[in-house]
This record gives structure tokens, sequence and C-alpha cells, in this order.
């Protein structure tokens, strides 16, 4: 079995239950963050706790992961630590980009646009490439991606995300149907509304959007790190070999749900 994960956006939110939630399952944690204060101390715990939990089989960087210059810098780092062998699993939890109206006071500027693109959608194309031609991705290596309903409904300053989540899911489509025949698998996981750091940057309505979420969620609540926690691990047994290039909903229905 594959021993490491390696976690795009792994200290808080989606990322940071999975790392914890990985490691209970037995493997060790690579991951990534870029914090700053009070969240960098929380992302500190969270490591401490993780080597509780695996024996000291992890490794935080708080560096930006969507830059080319970190990939190569760290790739071989990674492949130092699993010994030359494949990951199991090389998720994308990263939330970073603009969010602003096309149409507004302040519209977005090209450079925002290729910002959150890159960061939130094609990174994860490059990260993939490098890592498959480094023989860090094989048999049994997942790729997952976090992507939202925002890729199909507009929402108030959501646009540049949204263009960035329609862009991961395609990449992620493909990586899928190329790699396959070498047993590694792609796959978009949805997650419903979740209340995490990167929520309340997108609206100053983002209570509103929860209490909202809890009435129309046929569970009757938002969805929660651990929910996508528990699905990702799920997902990285033997018995989900064959599940690829698809769109996974952990939501409770939410997506089934009429809109506000
Ligand atoms: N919260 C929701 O309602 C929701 C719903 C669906 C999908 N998602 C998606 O889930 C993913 C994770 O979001 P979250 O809600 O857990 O947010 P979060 O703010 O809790 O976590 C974001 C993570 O990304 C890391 N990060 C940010 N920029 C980085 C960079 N350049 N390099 C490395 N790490 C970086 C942060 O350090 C943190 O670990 C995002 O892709 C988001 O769009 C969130």
């Amino acid at each position: 079995m594959s021993e490491w994960v390696l976690i795009l956006g792994c200290s808080t939110g989606h990322g940071g239950a999975t790392a914890k939630r990985l490691a209970k399952d037995g493997y060790g944690i690579i991951g990534f963050h870029l914090d700053r204060g009070e969240v960098k101390k929380e992302a500190e715990l969270l490591k401490e706790e993780i080597s509780k939990i695996n024996d000291g089989k992890v490794f935080f960087w708080n560096i930006n992961a969507a830059s080319i210059d970190v990939m190569d810098e760290y790739i071989p780092k990674i492949s130092e630590i699993t010994n030359g062998q494949s990951i199991k699993l090389l998720l994308h939890s990263i939330a970073f980009g603009t969010t602003t109206n096309f149409f507004s006071d302040k519209p977005v500027t090209q450079k925002q646009m290729d910002m959150t693109v890159h960061v939130m959608g094609n990174s994860l194309l490059y990260w993939t490439q490098k890592l498959f031609n480094m023989q860090l991705l094989g048999e049994g290596s997942r790729i997952l991606g976090l992507t939202s309903e925002g890729n199909y409904l507009a929402m108030d300053g959501y646009g540049p995300v949204s263009v960035a989540k329609v862009a991961m899911e395609a990449i992620i489509r493909q990586i899928g149907w190329e790699l396959g025949r070498y047993g590694i698998t792609a796959n978009s996981l949805q997650a419903g509304i979740t209340p995490t750091r990167a929520l309340t940057k997108i609206t100053d309505n983002w209570e509103d959007w929860i209490e909202k979420t809890k009435k129309r969620n046929p569970m009757r609540r938002t969805t929660t790190p651990g929910d996508i926690a528990n699905t990702i691990s799920l997902l990285l047994k033997q018995e989900a070999d064959f599940i690829n290039c698809s769109i996974i909903y952990c939501d409770g229905g939410e997506h089934r749900s009429g809109t506000f």
C-alpha cells in the first residue's frame, strides 16, 4: 500500500480535516498551506496532533503551492520522503482567489482572473504532470480536487472562483482519461456549503447563506469538513479503484434542492 498522501491546502477546512482523518487511517501526511498569524499557529498545532496520531509521519510546508518553482523544489523532497514510492493521493484543497463581481465598483481584472484560475484550477495539472514524471503517481494513486455548486450556478462574488472550478473539473476529467491506463484515477469531489474560513471570504452574507442552506439541504444541515474527510477516506479504499473521471457529491443532497 502507498503510505503517503499529499494535500495542497492541508491546514484548515476540508484539507485539514482530511489530513487528520488519513493520519488515523495510517497514512503519512505531506501538506502545503499558506498561513500567517493565528492560522499559522493553528496549522502548527494540527501538525503536532497528526504527529501524535501517526508516529511523526508528517511534513507541513507553509509556502505557495501554486508556484512552479515551489513544485520543482519540493517534488524531489517528496520523493526522498516516500523513498521513491508513488503517493496514494494528491488532493487539491486550496482556497485562494479573488472574490469580486465582473461588473462592480472594482470589477475583476485580468491579473486577478489569471491568478485565481491558476491557483484554484490549473496548478493541479502542473502538480500532476510533475509527480507523474517523477514516477510518484502509479497504480492505485488518486487525484482529487474539491469543487462546488458554483461550478454551474452564478453567485455574488463567486465569478472568478467559478471559472477556476470549471477549469479544475475539466483538468481532472482529462487527467483521469489519460492516466486511467496506469491505474491512476482522478475525480472531483463536490462539497456542499461548509462553514470554513474560505466561506467567510466569499461574501459578507455568509451567515445568511448558512441559515438558508440548513433549510434547503434535504438533511437540514450544512456540510462539515469531517464529511469530506470521511468520503476521501472511503475513496482511497481499493473498492473505489474503478471510480474515474467523475464528480462525486458529498453534500447531503444539497445540489438536488432548489436554490435560495
Ligand atoms: N467551504 C465551502 O463551502 C466549500 C464548498 C465547496 C468546495 N470548497 C472548496 O474546498 C477547498 C478548500 O476550502 P476550505 O473551505 O476548506 O477553505 P479553508 O480556507 O479552510 O482552507 C484553505 C486551505 O488552502 C491553503 N492555501 C491557500 N492558498 C494557498 C497556496 N497558495 N498554497 C498552499 N496552500 C494554500 C490554506 O492555508 C488552507 O490550508 C477550496 O477549493 C474550496 O473552493 C469549499
